[in-house]
């Protein structure tokens, strides 16, 4: 299932990757134009644990030193290390283009995309640790499976009611309504909102600001129909859902997508009290 649903998310964010490659390309551009740093290297206090090896099972700090180059990311600082010093050295990365999201990791006291931060934009010694509040399965790798099951909780595929006659006849979406949930698409699932959130910390059941932004994304889209937008509407009403969020923006702080998270849930806070007005009115 999780497979299914990493495809989905896939393809939820592969009509973008062109234009969003662009847009990467053009910051990282714009950053390495601006780059006032005359540093040769840059030092790297790096997180280290292995439960299955003796000596290691100890949460340790490890330093390393690594040359720096204009326009370098914390991603190319970890590869250096890991290909240069220490090739144990574990942590997950892909598409180095903020596209894949598995390189969310915890830099200088904030959830961050690695491939996307610019070394010189930070302080040293770069302190560079696992996501907290993800069960760490070594060095920088957390367990992801979590997070996914709050994804999958709220069904993150498009389902609808209302097909078209032909086989061959499009459903079409406004231009009004594709703008609407056009920032709730971004997700990447790299978890740095679930990470960041005081809620979920506490509340191991609580959905989690991207699951909602899911959510959000199908129930406003206006071709599932109106069943299926109260369905959805039931789902984040649970009492694991929105109602737990307590708008301190940290997730939307975090979102390396520039998604407003925290305006998605308000929204669907107000759309499921209009939905249970709606409700009693009728009866
Ligand atoms: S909403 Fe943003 S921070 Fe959360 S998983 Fe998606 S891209 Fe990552
Ligand atoms: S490596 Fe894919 S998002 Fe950073």
């Amino acid at each position: 299932m999780s497979t299914q649903l990493t495809q989905q998310a896939k393809e939820e964010s592969s009509s973008q990757s062109e234009s969003e490659t662009t847009e990467v390309e053009e910051q990282r551009q714009e950053v390495t134009k601006n780059v006032t740093t005359d540093k040769e290297t840059y030092h790297l206090k790096v997180f280290r644990y292995d439960p299955e090896i003796e000596g290691k099972k100890e949460p340790r700090f490890d330093d390393f030193h690594v040359p720096y180059h204009q326009g370098m990311t914390v991603l190319d600082s970890l590869i250096y290390a890991r290909d240069t010093y220490d090739s144990s050295l574990t942590f997950r990365h892909s598409c180095r283009q903020a596209i894949c999201g598995s390189d969310a990791m915890f830099v200088n006291g904030s959830q961050r995309l690695c491939c996307k931060t610019q070394l010189s934009d930070l302080e040293e010694p770069v302190r560079i640790e696992p996501l907290p509040h993800q069960d760490v399965i070594k060095d920088l790798v957390v367990n992801m499976e979590h997070f996914y099951d709050q994804m999958e909780a709220i069904e993150p595929y498009f389902q609808t009611e209302n097909l078209p006659d032909g086989e061959f006849d499009e459903q079409r979406q406004s231009r009004e309504n594709r703008e609407k949930i056009k920032m709730s698409t971004r997700c990447i699932w790299c978890g740095a909102c679930m990470s960041s959130c005081n809620i979920a910390a506490e509340d191991n059941q609580y959905l989690g600001p991207a699951a909602i932004n899911k959510a959000y994304r199908f129930a406003m889209d206006d071709r599932e129909g109106d069943e299926m937008k109260q369905r959805r509407l039931e789902i984040i009403e649970q009492e694991h859902g929105v109602w737990r969020c307590q708008t301190q923006f940290s997730c939307t702080e975090v979102c390396p997508k520039d998604i407003p998270l925290t305006e998605h849930i308000q929204e669907l806070k107000r759309e499921a009290v209009k939905n249970n007005l709606k409700f009693w009115w009728n009866n």
